[in-house]
């Protein structure tokens, strides 16, 4: 029995069975790669989910995470350390929001958004404004998997085993202004977006769409909330994504790569929006620890000194025209979408996608499928061009593979011909 063999027996026995893992053990990681048990390097174009965006073994992380551990790694909420208060600062000053509340996940930095939602209606209400407590989230949008990330999350498999889900949520077709407009009121107070959809199949926002809702939630207080933790810290080559859409939101949430792979959610929002909270009210134990924070700080000041977002655009541009190259030889990709590190090829089946995924992870290159037909690149921001090299020559050879196989099977067989 191998030591996978092994792992694999004692997790089927011992863990809760929510995970449908790929069998490979891996045991460390250098650059764009993750290297499994037995030495052997895979292209990582997922980086964790989008979160290891210095890749692997990055120095500035490491040291990070020593010099501050042998410093303190845990407080509490209870007193002061010196971390909170500058990643505050940092995350501010590039979100263009004035306030942070630190947390330990996307879901949970999405619950208290929408916490703060509803709070700050209640304000506005006793303030004499006429403001409800309805939630517009959109068709296909993904927030996590706690209620309330999950009530405000669009497909019904994350929300029906688990009904009744926290009321008051209506979804809006997906980029459709009309339906927007038609679903805002008084009642409502929030709008929900991401500005790039990841788990929806890396879809952006329309230009118009984002300036609707930002318009409708002016015009009664509610909150236009835009969860960038899948696109957000510099995935698109922009702090946030909606910084590409030049609007501001009320509140935003941030989780993902913001510690450099040590969990951490952060919530900015408006000086508006925070007088909802008042001591007491939202909290966590961990949340802010000294450690994340230090972490996180040095993840902003290395992208900074390497000029990272430019590189996250440049190679993101490069990635994007090689796979539309790909779409033109051959017609079972039938859309590229994305901005910088943040792809999708979009594929006309969803067993071409399976199929093309388990093909790449053979060739030792991690991708993964969202949204059935849609394959989805989140690869770290160091990814260079000679990578995205490496992943199209698997690509086109996979699709060409299949082109043959199906025209193979198409063509009937040889003694038939003669009939
Ligand atoms: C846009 C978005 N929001 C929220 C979440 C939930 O984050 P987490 O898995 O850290 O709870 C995710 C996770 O994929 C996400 O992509």
């Amino acid at each position: 029995m191998t030591k996978l063999d092994q792992i694999r027996a004692a997790e089927a026995r011992l863990l809760l069975s929510t995970y449908d893992r790929n069998p490979i053990l891996f045991a460390g990681g250098e650059g764009a790669h993750i290297i499994d048990e037995q030495g052997e390097r895979y292209l990582d174009l997922l980086s964790g989910i989008g979160v290891n965006a210095l890749g692997y073994g990055n120095a500035v992380i490491e040291e990070a995470i020593a010099r501050q551990s042998r410093k303190l790694i845990h407080i509490s909420n209870l007193y002061y350390h010196e971390g909170q208060a500058e990643l505050a600062l940092r995350l501010t000053e590039l979100t263009g929001l004035d306030r942070a509340f630190f947390c330990n996940s996307g879901t949970e930095a999405w619950e208290c958004a929408m916490k703060m939602a509803r709070a700050h209606a209640g304000l506005l209400r006793e303030e004499g404004k006429q403001i409800g407590t309805k939630f517009l989230a959109l068709d296909q949008s993904f927030h996590g998997r706690t209620f309330g990330a999950i009530s405000t999350t669009y497909k019904e498999k994350y929300r029906e085993p688990f009904e009744p889900v926290v009321p008051g949520v209506e979804f809006v077709q997906f980029n459709d202004v009309a339906d927007l407009r038609a679903k805002f009121s008084h009642e409502v107070c929030a709008i929900l977006v991401e500005a790039i959809q990841g788990e929806g199949g890396i879809r952006p926002l329309t230009q118009e769409f984002i300036d609707e809702a930002r318009a409708l939630t002016l015009s009664t207080g509610a909150l236009l909330i835009a969860d960038e933790i899948q696109c957000g810290m510099g995935r698109t080559g922009q702090w946030c994504a909606y910084q590409h859409y030049g609007i501001l939101p009320d509140v935003t949430t941030l989780a993902k790569p913001l510690a450099g792979g040590i969990p951490m959610g952060a919530v900015l929002c408006t000086e508006e929006v925070a007088r909802c909270f008042h001591a007491g009210m939202h909290g966590t134990t961990f949340g802010g620890g000294p450690l994340a924070c230090a972490v996180a700080i040095a993840v902003i000041d290395h992208m900074e000194n390497e000029n990272l977002l430019d590189h996250v655009t440049e190679v993101g541009d490069y990635f994007q025209t090689q796979l539309h190259d790909l779409a033109r030889r051959h017609d079972a990709i039938i859309d590229v979408r994305g901005k910088g590190l943040m792809i999708a090829a979009e594929l006309d089946s969803a067993d071409l996608a399976k199929l093309a995924v388990a093909e790449m992870l053979k060739r030792r290159i991690l991708i993964n499928c969202t949204s059935d037909t849609v394959l989805r690149f989140l690869p770290p921001y160091i990814l260079e061009r000679e990578h995205v090299d490496t992943a199209i020559r698997a690509l086109d050879e996979i699709f060409t593979e299949h082109a043959v196989a199906a025209q193979t099977a198409a063509q009937p067989a040889g003694g038939e011909i003669h009939g």
